[in-house]
């Protein structure tokens, strides 16, 4: 028998109720579930999650969905990237997927009130100028593991914080799964991959790469021991600085476990993270720095 076309190993699945039975019949023939939730207009870095949830699952979901509810009223829903032709495409090269993209209408009951809240870990870094935004990520990642029911999860460093809280999400409320943390995806030139850069102009484009640069520049001064965390915030700052249209909203050194400030001689492991916009569009990136 000829290997079937690609495309047709692929299953949309439209219902949240369709996905939870479909997930319990795994789960009752013993099949290993991995999750990969995504707000779709696929890249890379996505599709290396894919990989990794795929290394330890007998069967893959992707979660296509940009949630309304992690979206403040002043942030870009509406002008989030979509294509989910083209995403359909992209994971049609990576065999056999279950994709599930529900309609919001389905997701939230108009009358639901149940959310999941985190106030310590979500209040700092973009929960700060971010608010209910960790809530609406944790709330529908909650959903998302009843509904899909994953042995493993796999989750990008690129969002270092969410990481964090969804981990933190787990092992608090009991949730039976594992969380596969997969390492940042980048373009040739340094720049985290993100479903937001094609919103970036070519100028912008250009100078994104001060994010990077910055991560860099740390991490050499820490390899070469630089231990005062102010010393290397205020190299993140001046590199950040170098880009002319760069606007910092944060450039700081956590703890990475607690979140908390890192204290005047950081130790290992820190998180070293950056938020920076271009115009309207907002840009993150991190780095674990390990040496100490
Ligand atoms: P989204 O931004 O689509 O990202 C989906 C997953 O891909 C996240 O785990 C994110 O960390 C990971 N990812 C994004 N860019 C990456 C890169 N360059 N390298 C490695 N991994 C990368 O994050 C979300 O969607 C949403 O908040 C979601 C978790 C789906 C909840 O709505």
């Amino acid at each position: 028998m000829p290997e079937p076309p690609v495309m047709s190993r692929l299953e949309v699945l439209r219902d949240p109720a369709v996905m939870q039975t479909r997930a319990l019949a795994w789960r009752r023939a013993g099949r290993r579930i991995g999750l990969v939730p995504t707000m779709g207009y696929l890249h890379p870095g996505h599709i290396s999650l894919v990989r990794l949830a795929r290394e330890q699952a007998d069967v893959v979901v992707v979660s296509i969905f940009v949630n309304p509810t992690q979206f403040g009223p002043r942030e870009d829903f509406a002008t989030y990237p979509r294509d989910f032709a083209r995403d359909l495409e992209l994971l049609g090269a990576e065999g056999a997927i279950t994709v599930f993209a529900p309609e919001a209408a389905a997701v939230y009951a108009p009358d639901a009130s149940v959310q999941v809240c985190e106030e310590r870990l979500a209040s700092c870094l973009c929960g700060a100028t971010r608010p209910g935004h960790f809530r609406g990520v944790l709330t529908v990642c909650a959903k998302l593991f009843h509904l899909a029911l994953p042995d493993v999860a796999a989750f990008g460093r690129k969002d270092a914080q969410q990481l964090r809280l969804i981990e933190q999400m787990v092992r608090d409320l009991n949730f039976p799964l594992a969380i596969l943390p997969g390492p940042i995806v980048r373009e040739p030139d340094g720049l985290a991959m993100s479903s937001r850069n094609v919103r970036l102009p070519a100028a912008h484009r250009a100078q994104a790469t001060c994010l990077h640069r910055a991560l860099r520049t740390i991490e050499q001064a820490a390899a070469r021991g630089e231990r005062r965390t102010a010393a290397l915030e205020a190299l993140l700052r001046a590199t950040i600085a170098t880009a002319p249209d760069a606007r910092l909203e944060y450039a700081e050194l956590r703890d990475w476990h607690t979140l908390a400030p890192a204290p005047a001689q950081w130790h290992a492991p820190t998180l070293a993270a950056l938020a920076v916009h271009f115009g309207d569009v907002r840009l993150i990136d991190n780095t674990l720095l390990t040496a100490s």
